[in-house]
């Protein structure tokens, strides 16, 4: 059995396998351009983030239904499930869907199908939340929240995400106060390939209440003794941090370092399908290559738990807790 855990960064549009981007693209009538799932794997080589959100982008043109966001949310949770992963907060990104024609009500209520049942069907309980192409004007992001007002009661918070050099945190700072006044939680990336600054202005004007990757805090020093006096939530993606080139290898990721200064840091899978692996494989890629031992294994599910948006049924939280507590490690 594996360890318990909660998967706290996590795009559901991430999560499209070749298998299903072909299956989803044959049965819309999609014509994509790769000859086949192996060619398609081929382009999974990425420079930087840039270079795998052109193809990420590229691929969501398969997504176009109530029954693909559904199709593409189960086989997420199976998989997720399959990992030992027991609660998920999963974001999505509906300006990407809204270019594309697709409406937002196509979107929510096609992934809702699956999730509003899932803790019954995969033994799973999970979130929603809606990101914001930083990349894409505040007055689009705008446009977003208020698209969103008729299906609030199935989001649970707004996130930022896509290209984030050029992109601070401040564009943002209306679209998050709206946010907060409507009852939304509220996380971002930074930090990721952006700059320190970018933390410490997710934190003081977005009032974001964990940070997303958030890896470049370690360049200041100042900056990580608040985020472990604050116990400000990191929601790090070692294998996505390795195919993206923010670390050199997996040996060299700065987890272990990030732990013993004091650092609530959670282990994710951010974009699965592309990156080489889901919840349980960032974890076990870790622990092999940065000899994590039992006891920060451990640590790092509490962690997810902890910091999970599971305020509305404490009950539940302190279940996976427990759980956690008393995994016996094979
Ligand atoms: N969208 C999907 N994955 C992302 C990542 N790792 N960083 C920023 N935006 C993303
Ligand atoms: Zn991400």
């Amino acid at each position: 059995m594996p360890l318990p855990k909660a998967e706290l960064h996590l795009h559901i549009e991430g999560t499209l396998e070749p298998e299903l981007a072909f299956a989803l693209a044959a049965r819309g009538g999609v014509t994509l351009p790769y000859a086949d799932t192996g060619a398609l794997r081929e382009a999974y080589r990425f420079e930087d983030l840039q270079s795998f959100l052109d193809l990420y982008y590229e691929l969501m043109a398969v997504l176009r239904t109530e029954r693909d966001f559904a199709d593409l949310a189960d086989a997420y949770l199976t998989r997720a499930a399959a990992q030992g992963v027991r609660h998920a907060e999963i974001f999505f990104d509906p300006q990407a869907h809204l270019a594309r024609g697709v409406a937002m009500e196509t979107v929510v209520e096609g992934l809702w199908r699956v999730l509003g049942d899932s803790e019954r069907t995969h033994g799973v309980s999970t979130r929603l939340i809606m990101c914001f192409l930083r990349d894409e004007s505040a007055e689009s992001a705008l446009r977003t929240l208020d698209a969103a007002k008729p299906f609030l009661d199935r989001i649970t918070g707004v996130g930022l995400d896509s290209a984030e050099v050029g992109h601070p945190p401040v564009k943002f700072r209306e679209v998050y106060e709206a946010a907060a006044a409507l009852g939304l939680r509220r996380v971002a990336h930074a930090g990721e390939e952006g700059p320190p600054e970018y933390i410490t202005e997710a934190l003081d004007v977005l009032g974001v209440e964990r940070v997303d990757h958030g890896l470049r805090c370690l360049e200041d020093p100042a900056l990580v003794a608040r985020l472990v006096r604050e116990r400000v939530p990191l929601t790090l993606c070692p294998l996505s941090n390795v195919r993206l080139r923010a670390v050199d290898t997996i040996e060299r990721h700065p987890l272990r370092t990030m732990l013993e200064a004091g650092l609530l840091c959670t282990v994710n899978s951010d974009d699965p399908a592309y990156f080489g692996g889901y919840a349980g494989d960032n974890f076990d890629a870790v622990r092999s290559a940065l000899g994590l031992g039992e006891e920060r294994l451990r640590e790092l599910a509490r962690n997810s738990f902890l910091a999970a948006f599971l305020d509305d049924d404490e009950a539940l939280r302190e279940r996976y807790l427990a759980e956690v507590a008393a995994y016996s490690f094979g």
